[in-house]
């Protein structure tokens, strides 16, 4: 059975003291929802998250990473630097890493192999823009970034793969993508997978929709059977906000 998951992107938000305070107003909350939680605080700020979320049941998991194990790559965090601080998941493939980092598919390939050669769980990113949608080419650009980046991978490797739809027109718009278009484009991914790893790799993959997602459309949203959660950007940075969608499973 694939896991219903809610991961909250902070992105480049929270110094310090809004990182510890958005934390003691998590902690706060009350979990009722069957969704493994997720929080992923900047870099910088992880050793000490992950410090003050010990014993509960929210993980603390970063934005990205480095493919290579260390070296003169100056900036950069890797994995097993994420390991040492307690981190065993990494967000991958970001549309703002792609667009503003220049990450390309190819990139992100040799990132996921870093990752999962390290143990770690990777959620991966994707998702076309609105020129791609208006063009009726949503699915092709779809299709090329997962089959780009992920299909080089053993079937086994799949456990240890969440994947993210997020349109690039509803990251950070206001712009849902309705919950038809979701359902839509999840059962299209499901499906992608299915025709190369069989449908019982496809049926363990938890596929989480990003973009837009709030307390209000949350619960529509991840009714639809092939949406399995939640990547969360701005309604993250809220605590009640964040986990009135999380107990929206
Ligand atoms: P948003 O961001 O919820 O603010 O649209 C989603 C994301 O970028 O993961």
């Amino acid at each position: 059975m694939r896991k219903n998951i809610v991961a909250g992107n902070w992105k480049m938000n929270n110094d310090l003291a809004q990182t510890e305070a958005l934390i003691a107003d998590l902690k706060a909350q009350t979990i009722s929802s069957n969704a493994e939680v997720m929080v992923a605080p900047t870099a910088v700020n992880l050793f000490s998250a992950n410090a003050a979320l010990e014993g509960n049941a929210i993980e603390v998991i970063a934005q990205n990473m480095h493919f290579a194990e260390n070296g003169a790559y100056t900036g950069e965090v890797s994995a097993a630097m994420l390991k040492s601080v307690g981190v065993h998941t990494v967000i991958l493939g970001h549309s703002e890493r792609r667009e503003y980092f220049n990450e390309t598919d190819e990139l992100l390939a040799k990132k996921v192999d870093a990752a999962l050669a390290n143990g770690m769980r990777t959620i991966f990113c994707f998702g076309e823009e609105l020129a791609d949608r208006k063009a009726g080419k949503e699915e092709a650009v779809v299709e090329s970034q997962i089959k780009n980046a992920l299909f080089h991978l053993e079937a086994a490797a799949f456990k240890n793969i969440v994947l993210a739809y997020e349109p690039v027109w509803a990251i950070g718009t206001g712009e849902t993508a309705s919950p038809e278009q979701a359902q839509d484009m999840h059962a299209f991914i499901r499906k992608t997978l299915a025709n190369t790893y069989g449908a019982e790799v496809a049926d363990s993959v938890s596929i989480l929709y990003g973009g837009s997602v709030k307390p209000a459309n949350a619960q529509e949203i991840f009714s639809k059977p092939d949406v399995d959660g939640g990547l969360i950007g701005g309604a993250s940075l809220k605590a009640a906000d964040f986990f009135a969608i999380v107990n929206a499973f």
